[in-house]
Formats: structure tokens, sequence, C-alpha cells
């Protein structure tokens, strides 16, 4: 599975991205508002930092002006993949990016319907959002299992499964368990997957005991 971090923070992309472990970026417009940097520049940076897609989304709802922003984010760098919503608009923008080599990623997907729509419209990933459908008491992984028993039957489609709206560990685990292409996760979830208390303390345990021994490995 494929780990891309969901921020618009350079300085935490950076870091994240020396672990070697970072595969990809998400951004949105909330992310961008919440850096308070442009977004040209942050979109720029982060590109230079992590060789795999960092996604940059469209604000336009209509298809001509979506195609024109999209084409100008692409341009930033080869790494960009354009977002675009799971519209109408949304997908015709989707189709002709993707004829002109442009990775796009369609987002706010909330249906097993919607992903079949931007697999059928070539889209390079399909955004579905794990928490936001739990937030409103559904499943948002069922959604997913969804989604991946239907791509399955159409190994000719293409499109990668990118769970957004990560809330937790679990759902990673979950997505992964399901076979999803990639997580989207706040860097703290990133973090999180490191943690447990018993590697903490046997760590602890383990230097306490070397520190006894008097000896040096180097
Ligand atoms: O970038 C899309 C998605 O990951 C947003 O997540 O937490 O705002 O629902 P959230």
């Amino acid at each position: 599975m494929k780990f891309f971090v969901d921020t618009a923070d350079v300085a935490e992309i950076k870091d994240l991205a020396a672990s070697g472990l970072l595969d990809g970026v998400t951004t949105n417009p909330s992310l961008i508002m919440k850096s308070g940097r442009p977004m040209l520049e942050v979109i720029k940076e982060v590109c230079a930092i992590v060789p795999g897609p960092v996604s940059a989304e469209t604000v336009s709802t209509d298809h001509k002006k979506m195609l024109e922003e999209g084409r100008k984010l692409a341009k930033i760098a080869k790494n960009v993949a354009v977002k675009v919503p799971l519209t109408p608009d949304g997908l015709k923008t989707c189709k002709v990016l993707v004829s002109e080599g442009t990775m796009v990623n369609v987002t706010l997907c909330f249906s097993a319907a919607q992903a079949l729509l931007a697999a059928k419209a070539g889209a390079t990933f399909v955004s579905p959002f794990v928490g936001r459908l739990d937030d409103i008491g559904q499943d948002g992984m069922y959604l997913i299992a969804e989604i991946m028993t239907i791509f399955r039957q159409y190994p000719e489609y293409k499109t990668q499964v990118l769970v957004a709206s990560v809330r937790h560990g679990q759902h990673v685990l979950q997505a992964a368990k399901l076979g999803a292409h990639v997580s989207t996760m706040p860097p703290s979830v990133l973090r999180g997957l490191f943690k447990h208390v018993l590697t903490d303390n046997g760590l602890k345990a383990f230097l306490d005991d070397w520190a006894k021994t008097g000896q040096s490995i180097l």
C-alpha cells in the first residue's frame, strides 16, 4: 500500500519524506487555507520534495475553467496530480487531462457508483472519503470494500483507490486488508503508525541492559 500524507504543511512533508516511507502528498483548498500560503508556491515546493504524486485541487465548477486550472497546475511539475470533484464537469475534465498525460485524482467520492464513473473516466486515482461517511453514521470502510470488489471485476480499469479522510490507524489497516492502493492521512496518523508502548518499553529495557555491559559496537 502506498502512503500519502494529507497536508499542505511543507515543513511536515519535508520531515516525513526523510523517513523514506512517503509515496505522495494530497492537498485540498481547506489545507491550503490552513497553511496560509499561496497554493502554487506550496505545490511547487512539495513537488520538489516528494517524487511521487502531489495532488493539487481545481476550484472552478465548470468544465472550461476547471480544465484551464488543471492545465496550469499540471505545468508546475511532472508529479502533479490534478484533483477534480466527482461531478459531470469534473469527470469531463478528468478525461481530457488524462488524455494529455496528466495524472488526475477524482475527489469527493461517497458512493461506489461514483467510483465506477471515475474509473470509466480514466482517473488515475479516485478518493473515497471514509471519515466523513463515518461522521454521518455510515460505514466508510464498507464503501472501500464495495469499490475494491467492483474494480476487481474489471482489470482493464487502472484507477487506484486512494482512501481519503482517514482519521486513525485502523482506517489505514482496514484499507490495507481490503487491498486499497493508497491511503492518504494526516501527518499525526502517519506518525502514530510507528508507535507501540511495548516498542518504547522494550527499547528502553534493552538500552538499559546494554549500558550495564559497558560495551560499544562502534
Ligand atoms: O483531502 C481530502 C480528505 O482527505 C479530507 O479529509 O479529514 O477533511 O475529511 P477530512
